[in-house]
């Protein structure tokens, strides 16, 4: 008897993936709710499995193909994603199930013969548009270079109305529930916004071609079944326009305000400039960095109108964690945003000008002077702050409202 499960999906489709209840550190992105690795089973003339596992969770995946069929009957494998989240546990299937053919975009058999050290001819090339007979159902590949590496591609089986979109639509949430309309949608638009914005914002203008593409195919999808989260069934059609939305990082009257604080001199500063925003009506998040991780800041900048950044300066740098954060949000790249910077010092003050450079460099251009105060901030430099956070607050409404 199998330990686990597949979930059947169609009667020709099966979910056989695995479900990782304990991760919270996805390199750099804190997977609050665990996530899941889908693996598909595909129920065709030539059984066809679509993507595997994280290479420690190969037992789960195999243990779950078996309680629908016999492994060594698959007569296929897609590689939709190189990314060893999927491809990791490749190396042990194959050897486990012996497949006729596997397949992959051209980028894909390039990448999965350098991680695995496989003559390239292992893996079969498919390219947008091809046609991959199953016997009694067709499968058609899509190439999508850069959501969100070279090699990824979806897989669409229109008998079926399926759509395999490797990491695309995607989400990190654990849960037994597959589909979405099993789960509560507030924490499917929370997980799948927060995955958009941590895998998905530097690429905003490749994912806006893909959904353009997309709709120039029509694709008729009753499933969108990506390889983490939730298969979507009941809300394709919103999920669809969520990452259309997104991937224009259209500024919301919102402000991100950043900071760390050694004696709560920069984060009295950051409680006063939120209040002269809040008093323009801009609705803000104030994010310090000892509590927030920076996998949530970036979510906040998605669709911020605003970033602002506070740190004192520690023996003439930007505290550690915040210097951490500009870092990470530089390789994400947040567009259409305001900026400014502030902090404390104590005998030098070059925090504040290093963040404004470093704001200069992500193409965020400054909405208000830098506010640098020595030591502790008195009520004339608190008053200071909230005059800043108001006319950052102007700026915001000029900006959203169209008037600039
Ligand atoms: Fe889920 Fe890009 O791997």
């Amino acid at each position: 008897m199998s330990a686990f499960n597949a979930v059947r999906l169609t009667d020709r489709v099966y979910w056989v993936g695995a479900i990782d209840w304990a991760i919270r550190d996805f390199h750099g992105y804190r997977t609050g709710r665990g996530t899941t690795y889908n693996a598909f089973l595909v129920l065709g003339d030539r059984i066809t499995l679509i993507d595997t596992v994280k290479k420690p969770f190969f037992g789960e995946m195999m243990s779950r193909i078996s309680s629908v069929v016999d492994p060594s009957r698959i007569d296929y494998v897609v590689s939709n994603h190189s990314e060893m989240d999927h491809s990791g546990a490749l190396p042990e299937t194959l050897a486990a199930v012996r497949p006729g053919k596997v397949f992959a975009s051209p980028m894909g058999r390039k990448a999965l013969a350098l991680h695995f050290h496989w003559d390239p001819d292992t893996v079969e090339v498919v390219r947008s548009g091809d046609i991959l007979s199953l016997g009694d159902l067709d499968m058609t590949f899509l190439e999508t270079r850069m959501l969100h590496w070279p090699d990824s591609m979806v897989s669409y089986i229109p008998r079926e109305k399926v759509l395999f979109s490797q990491d695309g639509f995607g989400m990190h949430l654990a849960s037994t529930e597959r589909f979405d309309d099993e789960l509560p949608l507030h924490v499917l638009d929370e997980e799948a916004e927060k995955y958009f914005a941590n895998i998905l914002m530097p690429f905003s203008p490749l994912v806006t071609k893909l959904m353009e593409k997309l709709r120039e195919l029509d694709l008729s999808i009753d499933l969108l079944c990506p390889d983490h989260g939730p298969v979507w069934r009941s809300h394709v059609v919103r999920i669809l326009e969520k990452w259309s939305d997104w991937a224009l990082q259209k500024p919301k009257p919102r402000a991100v305000i950043v900071y760390d604080t050694m004696w709560r001199s920069t984060a009295s500063l950051a409680d006063a400039i939120c209040n002269g925003l809040s008093s323009k009506g801009v609705s803000v998040r104030v994010m310090p960095l000892g509590s927030t991780h920076i996998s949530d800041v970036a979510t906040g900048t998605l669709d911020a109108a605003a970033l602002i950044v506070g740190s004192p300066t520690i023996n003439g740098q930007i505290f550690p964690s915040v210097a951490a954060c500009m870092t990470y949000l530089g390789s994400l790249k947040p567009r259409n945003m305001v900026g400014a910077a502030f902090g404390s010092y104590g005998w030098s003050g070059e925090a504040v000008g290093r963040l404004e450079e470093l704001l200069g460099g992500l193409g965020i251009p400054l909405a208000a002077e830098g506010l640098n105060i020595n030591y502790v901030p008195d009520d004339g430099a608190l008053q200071r702050a909230t005059d800043m956070g108001a006319a950052i607050g102007d700026r915001i409404v000029g900006m959203c409202s169209g008037s600039e």
